[in-house]
């Protein structure tokens, strides 16, 4: 059964659902982990996660079928990019087994906020590992506590798969270029609220980030990758040490090349060569994929395939990626798994 939500207009906001997922991590050991009633997480005052940013989380969301059945998209991955957010951090692994269980635990004991297959909407899931205990020193936590909540969602960008403007950022920068941008931690969102902000006050989706060292080369969005299609028919997305390694751009890397025959490739994006381009979108977890319509830059708008239409390229790989994910289309093996 499906709870009765507002579905089409769900947004991409937290509702408290009635389960999830906590476990801690304590003398070099996890415990087995158990389903919570309570979303409040008791924790000591000085917990280094709180005062020193010892944190990392990952997104990844539940589908359900047309059947009826739901699914996880690629759940290992973001086991393995937790995984390498946490020793970036000094903090435990949380192993591969245990995270992918905790996250069908959830969705299986919330499994009637899954949202309809009709709505297009998902259950989002967050698995967040925190650093905590008695610490004051800069130094990491003794303790830890992985948890996994979720949260049904629709879209992250208002417009959907209708196209929305984009703004460089050129006074700010989310990451350094030899610090934490490659990893999922709460401080490169830290860095992003300011800018973000100054974004959205001025009607803009989000920040487009250029590479922190020479401010030439696109990196990423605030809460997505960047692709572009050339006018040769090529998907490039950028290539940098510093941006998040975006588990929905590897699955177009490869959906461009083999199921779309494109030319696929991460390489550079240079801002003053962006005439090369016929499309371009955000692609994420929440964004999925979100094309832009124009990216400002300082008093330039760069306008790609159209500011009020999808382009065809885009539109067909949005097609195959979602239709994967919600198990029309069938997928590369090990992509999906039942719940
Ligand atoms: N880049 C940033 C900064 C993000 O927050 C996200 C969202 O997770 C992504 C990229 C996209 O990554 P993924 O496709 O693994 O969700
Ligand atoms: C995601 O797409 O999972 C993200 O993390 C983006 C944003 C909600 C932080």
């Amino acid at each position: 059964m499906v709870v009765n939500l507002d579905w089409e207009n769900i947004g991409f906001h937290y509702h408290k659902l009635p389960f999830r997922y906590i476990s801690r991590w304590k003398d070099g050991k996890w415990d087995e982990g158990e389903l919570s009633g309570d979303n409040q997480l008791s924790i000591s005052e000085s917990s280094p996660a709180l005062h020193y940013g010892q944190q990392c989380f990952e997104g990844l969301k539940a589908y359900r079928t047309k059947k009826g059945n739901v699914q996880l998209f690629r759940v290992d991955e973001n086991a393995k990019r937790l995984n390498n957010s946490a020793k970036r951090l000094l903090m435990p692994e949380v192993p591969v087994e245990k995270f992918i269980d905790a996250c069908k635990q959830v969705v299986r004991a919330n499994e009637e906020y899954v949202p309809p297959y009709e709505s297009k909407a998902t259950l989002y899931l967050r698995p967040l590992l925190i650093g905590i205990g008695d610490i004051i020193g800069v130094q990491p936590a003794q303790e830890y506590l992985f948890t996994v909540f979720a949260t049904p969602v629709g879209n992250y960008f208002k417009g959907g798969l209708a196209p929305t403007n984009f703004v460089a950022s050129f006074d700010y920068d989310r990451a350094a270029p030899f610090g934490t941008g490659a990893t999922k931690v709460g401080g490169n969102y830290a860095a992003s609220l300011l800018p973000g902000k100054y974004a959205k006050d001025n009607h803009f989706s989000d920040v487009i980030y250029l590479d922190p060292q020479t401010h030439t080369k696109i990196e990423e969005v605030g809460a997505a990758n960047f692709f572009g299609i050339t006018k040769n028919g090529e998907f490039i997305t950028p290539k940098s040490p510093s941006i998040l390694p975006s588990i929905t751009k590897y699955s177009l890397l490869y959906l461009a090349e083999h199921r779309l025959g494109l030319k696929a490739t991460e390489g550079d994006v240079f801002i003053d060569e962006l005439d090369k381009f016929s499309e371009a979108g955000a692609c994420g977890t929440g964004a999925i994929i979100s094309p832009i319509g124009a990216i400002q830059l300082k008093d330039k708008k760069h306008v790609f395939y159209s500011e009020d239409e999808v382009g065809p390229i885009t539109k067909k790989l949005y097609d195959e990626l979602v239709g994967i994910q919600f198990g029309d289309v069938a997928a590369p093996e090990g992509w999906i798994f039942e719940v």
